[in-house]
C-alpha cells in the first residue's frame, strides 16, 4: 500500500496527523506531490518530515522559496519570504542539507505508465485542473495526452478523480463517492490527492489517497486546527486569514 499526499504547506499538526493515520494502515511508502512549503507556520520541520519520504516533488510554493516568486497574491508572498527566512536562519548540522535538498526536488516522476506530478501531467508545476475542467475538452485532450494510464496530482487542494470517457471527454468523480475503493483498472484517471495542510473542500480535515495498485481511497484526518491557527496568528509575516481559512476547510 502506497500513500500519496500533497500541499502540507507548512501545517505540522495535519502532517503529524496524516502521519499517524498512515502508520496504521499498512503502509510502505509515502509520495509527497510538492508544496511542502509556504502558507503554514512550520516550514523546517515540515521540510525534515518530508525529507524522510519515499518521494517529494517539487511544489510552485516551494520552488519560489528557492527562486523569485511571481504570481502569487501579497498573503502567499509574504509566507514564502517568511519560509525562505526559516531555512536560512534555521541552525544545527541539517541547515546545508534541507536546502540542498529542496534544490534537488523532482518536477515529476513516472513509474511505468504511472505519473506523478503537482500540477498537471502537462505543466507539472503550475498548471491547476479544477472539477470544471471536464467541460474544457480541448484543455482535458492536452492534459491527457500528457501521461500514460494514470496520474496522481496536487495544487488545487480539491481531492477527486477524472476519468476519461472518451478523447477529451473526462468524467469528474466526488471524492466522498469512492468510499469503497475507486478501482483504477479499464479507463484512464487522474487523481487528484487533495491537501494535508490547506483543505479548499469545505471539509477542514487534512486529506491524503491511499493507493494499493488496484484501488484507491480518499482518506480524511482530524488534526488540532487551533494550534496551528495560534501558531499562524503569533507570525505577523502570516496573515491571519492563513489560519481563519483552516477552520473552514476553503
Ligand atoms: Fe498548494
Amino acid at each position: 500500500m502506497r500513500a500519496i499526499l500533497s500541499d502540507i504547506h507548512g501545517n505540522l499538526e495535519a502532517l503529524t496527523a496524516v502521519l499517524a493515520d498512515i502508520r496504521t494502515r499498512g503502509v510502505d511508502a509515502v509520495h509527497n506531490l510538492g508544496d511542502t512549503l509556504g502558507y503554514g507556520p512550520n516550514p523546517v520541520e515540515c521540510l525534515d518530515l518530508a525529507r524522510r519520504m519515499d518521494l517529494v516533488l517539487l511544489g510552485n510554493f516551494d520552488q519560489a522559496v528557492l527562486l523569485d516568486p511571481d504570481g502569487f497574491c501579497v498573503s502567499a508572498e509574504k509566507s514564502i519570504f517568511w519560509a525562505r527566512d526559516q531555512l536560512r536562519r534555521a541552525t544545527g548540522p541539517d541547515r546545508e542539507e534541507r536546502l540542498a535538498f529542496l534544490g534537488r526536488l523532482p518536477r515529476r516522476h513516472a513509474e511505468g505508465d504511472t505519473l506523478f506530478v503537482h500540477g498537471s501531467a502537462r505543466n507539472p508545476l503550475n498548471e491547476y485542473l479544477f472539477p470544471e475542467d471536464i467541460y474544457n475538452e480541448r484543455k482535458m485532450a492536452r492534459i491527457g495526452e500528457a501521461f500514460g494510464r494514470l496520474c496522481f496530482a496536487g495544487h488545487t487542494h480539491v481531492p477527486g478523480v477524472f476519468a476519461e470517457r472518451g478523447p477529451g471527454r473526462w468524467e469528474y468523480i466526488h471524492a466522498e463517492e469512492c468510499e469503497q475503493g475507486l478501482p483504477v483498472e479499464g479507463r484512464r484517471l487522474i487523481c487528484n490527492v487533495g491537501a494535508v495542510g490547506q483543505p479548499r473542500d469545505d471539509d477542514e480535515r487534512a486529506g491524503y489517497v491511499l493507493f494499493d495498485g488496484d484501488r484507491l481511497w480518499f482518506r480524511r484526518v482530524p488534526y488540532d486546527i487551533e494550534a496551528t491557527v495560534r501558531k499562524v496568528y503569533a507570525v505577523p509575516e502570516l496573515d491571519n486569514f492563513l489560519g481563519d481559512r483552516l477552520r473552514e476547510g476553503r
